[in-house]
């Protein structure tokens, strides 16, 4: 079976939005698409891996003319992909060498709250510190974004974002691309505004139903191509938008294969021609060019706007089959005493909410314990004429989607996941449990909605090791 629609609630789609901004086509020549390098650890051992990963300022050549003054890891602007091996140990020096404070957010990461990076473990300028902890979790695509509150949604637009991969002996079983760079990339789909001489202006472009631009930037090039030199290629999709939703379908309506989702591969491939994604979401997928000659051209849209290009070189026949099965899902139970938790995101504009409150990093709004296994129910009580998907999003762990609105959830919500876009009007389950201790936060992933107060935060204790969490206050920032 191949799927053909996006799924979500059309009226709901940003097109519809007061401020939705349409993509441009730009009127650039053609780039090469920049494929992140990937960052060399420091040090490699069979047990650790050591990281050095430094917030800075610089200045980006992406459009003609003059460059853009950008924030990046490690380089002016995104930065290079982490690699991540399950079962290692994983020591990561953070350095801050911006002129304000930030914080180093692992999106998907699971790991205890002190690691996770959310707003309560802020990095100031000059400082470093080493974040020491083990990799457990399935081959994924992660990322690491800044989170400081409540200033992610500029810092984050500045160019604080970067691809994680994690990798496991599992996912390295299977027959589909992997080698990095050649036939398997990141995809780091975002959008811009090019004011005068090519700068970024945040608070000029400031909504806060989401900033937005004109112009596609992926991996921080615009009008990216592709030299497209295997049969197969995997793409790893990352919303990285402020609140961008994209809807993405190749020329020639090309079917595609879906293998992996936020925190996890699928548990079946799914075959789509038309894909859409919410801000933060990952979604990994297999593009077969088999029907293609040397010299065509494969043009990537959202909506009706193409972002990205594929050029055909001679490839290698490439017959591999994707396996029916790819992943196991082996999740808590649930039994009639799993307890039901309930979120209500709410509003619009400066009126969001979650749970009727604007967050507060003083306050804890909930509480779990370790490994025990919560249903959730995350309600979006916008209504569909006049509403939006917001994309909810939990800091560390990643659950199971179970239902929506009392449906099966959409065919690519298989596997792990860590942010689910909730349409208006609808009831999204899922199960979620903690492997770790800490404050986590969980919040709407358009970030200036996160920012603008739709964002709670839940205690996680281990009772076997009690413990008190401090939590930063916002006056002593
Ligand atoms: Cu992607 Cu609270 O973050
Ligand atoms: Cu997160
Ligand atoms: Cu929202």
């Amino acid at each position: 079976k191949v799927y053909t629609d996006y799924f979500f609630y059309e009226p709901a789609f940003n097109t519809h939005d007061g401020g939705y901004i349409p993509l441009e086509e730009p009127n650039v020549e053609q780039q090469k698409l920049k494929v992140p390098e990937l960052l060399t650890p420091d040090k490699e051992t069979d047990t650790d891996m050591y990281y050095t990963v430094i917030s800075q300022d610089g200045e980006a050549q992406i459009m003609p003319g003059e460059a853009t003054k950008t924030w990046g890891y490690n380089q002016a602007l995104l930065g290079k992909t982490i690699l991540f091996k399950r079962g290692k140990n994983i020591h990561v020096t953070v350095k801050n060498e911006l002129p304000e404070l930030t914080t180093y957010h692992w999106h998907g990461l699971n790991v205890p709250g002190d690691i996770d990076g959310g707003c309560h473990t802020p990095v100031y300028p000059g400082e470093s510190k080493v974040l020491n902890f083990k990799c457990d979790q399935p081959a994924a695509t992660l990322w690491l974004h800044a989170h400081p509150c409540p200033s992610t949604a500029e810092q984050v637009w500045h160019g604080l974002a970067t691809a994680v991969v994690v990798k496991d002996e599992h996912e390295a079983t299977l027959p589909i691309p992997r080698n990095y760079g050649v036939d398997d990339i990141p995809v780091i789909l975002q959008d811009r505004r090019f004011h005068e001489d090519n700068q970024w202006d945040y608070k000029a472009d400031y909504d806060p139903d989401g900033v937005q631009g004109p112009t596609a930037m992926i991996n921080g090039t615009v009008n990216p191509y592709f030299d497209v030199t295997t049969q197969k290629v995997r793409l790893r999709l990352l919303d990285g938008a402020n609140r961008r939703e994209w809807r993405l379908h190749f020329s020639d309506d090309l079917e595609f294969t879906q293998i992996a989702g936020d925190g996890s591969l699928l548990t079946h491939p799914v075959k789509f021609t038309h894909l859409m994604i919410t801000c933060a979401e990952r979604q990994e997928i297999v593009v077969d060019f088999g029907q293609y000659k040397p010299g065509d051209e494969v043009a990537l849209y959202s909506d009706d706007v193409p972002i990205m290009h594929f050029r055909i070189h001679e490839f290698a026949e490439d017959n591999s089959v994707i396996p029916d099965t790819l992943f196991e899902m082996n999740t808590p139970k649930v039994t009639e005493n799993t307890p039901v938790r309930k979120v209500v995101m709410s509003g619009m504009d400066e009126e969001v909410a979650l749970d009727g409150k604007k967050f507060d990093m003083e306050r804890i709004d909930a509480k779990q314990t370790m490994g025990n296994c919560e249903i959730w129910e995350v309600t979006n009580t916008n209504d569909c004429e006049n509403g939006m998907v917001h994309p909810f999003h939990m800091h560390g762990c990643q659950f199971e989607v179970l239902e929506r609105d009392g449906h099966a959830p959409y065919p690519n919500e298989t596997g792990l996941k860590d942010t689910i876009g909730v349409n208006p009007d609808e009831t999204v389950r899922f199960k979620a449990w903690f492997d770790h201790p800490g404050v986590f936060m969980y919040h709407c992933h358009i970030i200036e909605h996160e920012d603008g107060g739709m964002m709670a935060q839940i205690q996680v204790d281990d009772p076997d090791h009690p413990q008190e969490f401090h939590l930063t206050k916002m006056d002593d920032l």
